[in-house]
């Protein structure tokens, strides 16, 4: 596809009310200013985003991911404005397409039909109830005259609602001779990226309308505008996992990152998280689990589980308040209120209620490994670094400090004691 992308993200986001930049706020787990990237590269080789305030900030976070992105400065103390945001970018291809970084809800699908239009240039539209904060857009015999910005408007332009959503497609040519001449002479004192529609009309060139869904193309301003998006964008995670064979319970009471994979059959119940970059394959998450990047195949955890980070369970059953991280478990089942962290576990091994590994000796971390057909009783504290070796058996109770071998019985505990009749006598109950 022979377009150039532009996407402006040099603005400062103020209705955000926050540190981080606005377009590295998350949704469903990604940068918004990601999710319109990943728009981009499917259609273009030459992707360019515009930046400025915290530049370096954003610049770093899209090198992490990104490897051909090129990043434009905005010269935005004398050319401030969408208009003074394209000064100065070279172009690859003939045509051009501008977005902005804060609409993460864009569909690569969409962008195609602004390409597609033709035109000398093509721009989005929507029809809206109230189109306060847009410009009106002017359309005369099916093409764009005008585009006149809210703070500019006569009264009767105002009350225009069809509005200008804010992607454009333009022939290069046109850009490289408007984008200079642009001047700052409105309400804003901005350099307006509109006002090439009307310089490209007097020209008589044509601009068309390319009527687009407001909830694809609504932009992110506020933090209610990024909840409003991150539901719309979990309803097609859903739904695109569902149609691919993953059953969900209740699937609006359901979160699921955007890099979350599921292969195979998979059951969902209500409230579960998935976090991060997780695969699930043929598993069943029960009530109100979170898992963090993590596998799971063939087996189910929950209800009301916590698989952290680095986790990769096979085979394996994980109960009710079983807190896991880090840990390879292999055949596994620990079916209530552990917490089994930086250990590997294997095959046929059976980890009783209330074991915990003490990983963590306020300094640094270790690992507990236990071998293939283990017994650990209730109430284990396994003290790491451990290694209990396979067909082995912990008793109840026991404190593991020292490695088990193979066959063996580790017990470790106060002896009991019995006293008689100390009951009444220690509350003063006489027979009287
Ligand atoms: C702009 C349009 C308006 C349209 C609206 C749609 C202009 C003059 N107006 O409004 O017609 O209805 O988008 O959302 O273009 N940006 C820069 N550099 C700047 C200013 C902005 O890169 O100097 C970026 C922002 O980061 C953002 C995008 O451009 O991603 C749009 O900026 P914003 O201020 O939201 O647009 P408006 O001027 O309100
Ligand atoms: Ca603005």
């Amino acid at each position: 596809m022979s377009v150039s992308i532009v996407i402006l993200a040099a603005g400062k986001g103020t209705r955000m009310k926050s540190k981080t930049p606005k377009v590295l706020h998350t949704i469903s787990g990604k940068p918004m200013l990601f999710h319109a990237l990943d728009a981009a590269v499917k259609i273009s080789d030459d992707v360019t985003v515009v930046l400025h305030h915290q530049f370096d900030r954003v610049k770093e976070a899209i090198e992490s991911e990104y490897k051909k992105i090129k990043i434009h400065r905005q010269d935005a103390e004398n050319y401030p404005g969408t208009g003074g945001a394209l000064r100065g970018i070279d172009y690859r291809h003939d045509r051009v397409l501008i977005l902005n970084g804060d609409m993460p809800l864009v569909t690569t699908s969409s962008l195609l039909r602004l390409v597609d239009a033709g035109g000398d240039i093509a721009m989005s539209v929507i029809d809206v109830e109230d189109p306060s904060g847009y410009g009106r857009v002017v359309i005369e015999k099916g093409e764009v005259k005008e585009i006149v910005e809210e703070k500019d408007c006569s009264p009767e332009q105002r009350l225009i609602q069809t509005v200008n959503a804010g992607v454009y497609c333009v022939k290069r040519e046109l850009l490289e001779r408007y984008i200079p001449a642009l001047s700052n002479d409105n309400a804003q004192q901005e350099y307006y990226l509109t006002d090439i529609v009307k310089m490209a009309v007097e020209e008589g060139r044509h601009v068309k309308p390319v009527f687009v869904e407001e909830e694809e193309f609504k932009g992110v301003n506020s933090r209610v505008d990024l909840a409003h998006a991150e539901e719309i964008m979990q309803r097609r995670i859903r739904r695109y996992w569902m149609l691919e064979g993953v059953t969900m319970r209740l699937p609006e009471t359901i979160y699921i990152d955007c890099r979350a994979e599921f292969l195979g059959e998979c059951e969902l119940e209500s409230g579960v998280q998935i976090h991060g970059r997780c695969r699930i394959e043929n598993a069943h998450i029960k009530a109100h689990s979170v898992i963090e990047d993590s596998v799971i195949r063939d087996g189910d955890v929950g209800p009301m589980a916590r698989i952290r980070p680095g986790s990769n369970l096979s085979h394996t059953h994980i109960g009710n308040f079983v807190e896991v991280k880090k840990s390879i478990l292999k055949g596994v089942k620990a079916g209530h209120l552990s917490y089994l962290g930086d250990s590997e576990i294997d095959e046929g091994t059976n980890i009783g209620a209330g074991t915990i590994t003490c990983n963590y000796d306020g300094k640094a971390k270790y690992k507990t490994i236990i071998g293939k057909n283990v017994f650990i009783g209730s109430d284990t504290q396994l003290v790491a670094p451990v290694t209990v070796e396979d067909e082995s058996i912990i008793a109840a109770g026991s404190t593991v400090t020292r490695d088990v071998p193979s066959g063996a019985l580790a017990i470790s505990r106060t002896p009991l004691k019995i006293v008689e009749g100390f009951y009444r006598k220690f509350f003063n109950k006489g027979r009287a």
